[in-house]
């Protein structure tokens, strides 16, 4: 068949060479950056199938000028990017990557659940500038790991991953969750199922996995910092908008909270004013899934699950199953 695909920002080969073998036409953005709003309405117009970035607002105008779409393959996990409700009311299928970034991005939680409470890039930075004059017993101190507890809002697989690792630190865990109960935890663990007010006012490390949704928006806001300990870290390596970034400035700013590590802003790829002067936050640049051998994963599910549906096969990981039975 003459499949037409686009593929918003260069990826590894790997994802793509499949394409190339399913598909007549596999153009990808020639850009070292994302395509503005309108490029892409441009773009996928007259395509088969689009690979998307989490950075790219698919919304129900885009899709309905999409009139030959039939799926949307999410380069990410999380997919609040796509208005997925209108892509089921026109027939288009949306994939998503689970699983293949799990492992990556619950080490990238742990690399800045380190980074913060060791100090560890305030440091870099002292050492660099010629401040490091010099061991000294009361300089740079951070906080221990080992026996604290650790709360995992949002317990699903890269939460779980997260909590899993805790094991080196014999640590306590806490963790909320919309299923019933996360067995491996409770088994593994003995972790506790937890509100979120209780896991809010008894961790020592908070780390963020939940999706974003209309229920998540803002759920770490000023009133939940006011309960989080003086001497707690808040992680987040899920999405930006989950933590109202405002009230997060003011109460690093008013050391109500220890510090926080972050791989997620609300503003993406903006910071809100002043979260950038602070020395109690480390912040990295989206990096979850970014090694090598996840993105190539990544580039595979996409493209797999893009020559399926174009076979009309199910996919391997649909994110609206209800489009087959509309
Ligand atoms: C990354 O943030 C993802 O959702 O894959
Ligand atoms: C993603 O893989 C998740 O469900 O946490």
């Amino acid at each position: 068949m003459s499949w037409n695909v686009f593929i918003t920002r260069e990826i590894p080969e790997e994802g793509i060479a499949i394409l190339k073998r399913f598909c007549q036409t596999v153009e990808v953005n020639p850009h070292d950056r994302s395509l503005t709003y309108d490029e892409l309405l441009q773009q996928v117009k007259g395509r088969d199938a689009i690979l998307t970035m989490l950075s790219d607002k698919i919304d129900a105008r885009m899709i309905q000028e999409a009139a030959n779409l039939k799926v949307i393959a999410n380069y990410a996990v999380g997919y609040d990017n796509i208005n997925v409700k209108a892509a089921t009311e026109g027939g288009i299928v949306v994939t998503n990557a689970p699983g293949v970034l799990t492992d990556s991005t619950a080490d990238m939680a742990w690399a800045l659940l380190f980074s913060v409470t060791r100090r560890i890039v305030e440091g870099d930075r002292l050492t660099r500038t010629g401040k490091f004059t010099g061991w000294a017993p009361m300089f740079l101190l951070g906080g221990d790991i080992v026996e604290k507890t650790l709360g995992i809002i949002g317990a699903g697989r890269i939460g779980t991953a997260m909590a899993l690792r805790s094991r080196g630190w014999n640590m306590k865990v806490l963790y909320t969750t919309y299923k019933s109960r996360n067995t491996i935890l409770e088994e593994d663990l003995g972790a506790q199922k937890a509100d979120l007010e209780t896991l809010l006012r008894e961790s020592d490390f908070i780390s963020i996995h939940t999706p974003l949704s209309e229920k998540t928006r803002h759920m770490i806001g000023t009133r939940e910092l006011s309960m989080m300990k003086k001497t707690a870290y808040l992680i987040n390596t899920g999405r930006g908008p989950v933590i109202d970034e405002m009230a997060l400035v003011e109460a690093l700013r008013n050391k109500q909270i220890a510090g926080a590590g972050l791989d997620v802003y609300e503003d993406e790829p903006r910071l809100k004013p002043g979260l950038a002067e602070l020395d109690n936050v480390v912040v990295a640049p989206h990096l979850g899934s970014a090694t090598v051998e996840t993105r190539a994963r990544m580039s595979v599910m996409a493209a797999e699950d893009i020559a399926l549906v174009l076979s009309k096969q199910k996919p391997k990981n649909c994110v609206n199953p209800e489009v087959f039975t509309r």
